[in-house]
């Protein structure tokens, strides 16, 4: 008796599917942002969502779902209705590095759809301005002069700042104390207060206290200088040379989300980082915009797919160790 009814509702829903998608967006979409209000995944997320509110004719609400690196937000949006009416932002750490840390109750490829590839941002090395070092030379010599390690802060394990941070204490030799937050705006504000010692940050989420000499910079985590802040040296010039990192960033919905709804979020993202005033708030942040030869869904799942490939190995040899 069962079945026949679940046919018949599956076959409606088919029916339905193209209507759904042609009406859609019919209300709010909601994006959850895996990480602390008032960090550099908030601050983007919420800059393009204005762009894309005028490309949907709808509101983009983020909510910020925070926890395990990111894990637990990426976690909401897998176990949402495929509807589009619930999407993710991510990066680096949430959608590679914490698949090779976390035991994870989803699969960061196979139960999400790519939508759209973000624009991206070097690292950068600040610390509290109390620190005894003016150029990163200094700053590694006194790291390892420490009696107790110095403290690192970061978003969580598996987050970007934790990844930057396992990073440079490889290529500089040194050993910190990782102090985890629920995301890198409570972490600066800590930075700030002089209650931790270092981060390796996203250019967008320190450039404004570097700017206002609140902490101190040493280098950008990159082959040349950011054009938003042409005064800080690149790592190889501060004389850590190769120790490269760019932190991407996208958009997903949960698998099955239909593809003309994937399509019209694609379509929306591209329009918003086409807009003018989007993109200049986004690069005064130090932020690059995705190339336009990256621009569709398939793009940013192929991009995932070999970040995975890169960083698996790296971090699990780093034997990371989820507290
Ligand atoms: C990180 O991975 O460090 C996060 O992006 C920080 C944040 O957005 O708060």
């Amino acid at each position: 008796m069962f079945r026949p009814i679940l046919a018949t509702l599956i076959a409606i829903f088919a029916l339905a599917e193209p209507a759904l998608a042609e009406d859609y967006p019919t209300r709010p979409v909601t994006v959850v942002v895996p990480f602390a209000a008032g960090g550099p995944s908030d601050a983007m997320m919420r800059i393009l969502g204005e762009g894309m509110k005028r490309s949907l004719g709808q509101s983009i609400v983020v909510e910020d779902i925070t926890g395990a690196g990111g894990s637990i937000g990426v976690g909401r949006v897998v176990h949402s209705a495929p509807d589009g009416y619930t999407i993710g932002f991510g990066h680096l750490g949430t959608h590679v590095a914490n698949g090779a840390i976390y035991k994870l109750n989803y699969d960061l490829v196979t139960d999400l759809e790519p939508i759209v590839l973000l624009p991206s941002n070097p690292m950068v090395i600040v610390s509290r301005n109390a620190v005894p070092a003016k150029t990163l030379k200094d700053l590694i010599a006194w790291l390892k002069s420490r009696p107790q390690p110095a403290t690192a802060g970061t978003a969580g394990a598996g987050s970007g700042s934790h990844i930057a941070g396992l990073a440079f204490e490889k290529a500089a030799g040194v050993s910190v104390q990782f102090v985890p937050y629920r995301g890198t705006a409570p972490a600066l504000n800590d930075l700030v207060a002089g209650q931790i010692d270092i981060i390796v940050d996203q250019l967008s989420n320190s450039i404004n206290q570097v700017r206002a000499g609140n902490i101190r910079a040493y280098a950008v985590t990159d082959s040349r200088r950011s054009d938003q802040a042409q005064d800080i040296p690149t790592t190889d010039e501060a004389g850590l040379p190769n120790f490269h990192m760019t932190l991407w960033s996208g958009l997903w919905a949960p698998k099955g989300t239909p593809k003309p709804i994937i399509d019209k979020l694609n379509k929306a993202a591209n329009e918003a980082l086409a807009d003018p005033q989007v993109k200049k708030q986004l690069e005064n942040l130090g932020l690059r915009m995705p190339p336009a030869s990256q621009s569709t869904p398939e793009a940013l799942g192929d991009w995932q797919k070999a970040e995975i490939a890169k960083w698996w190995p790296i971090i699990k040899a780093a034997n990371v160790k989820v507290e």
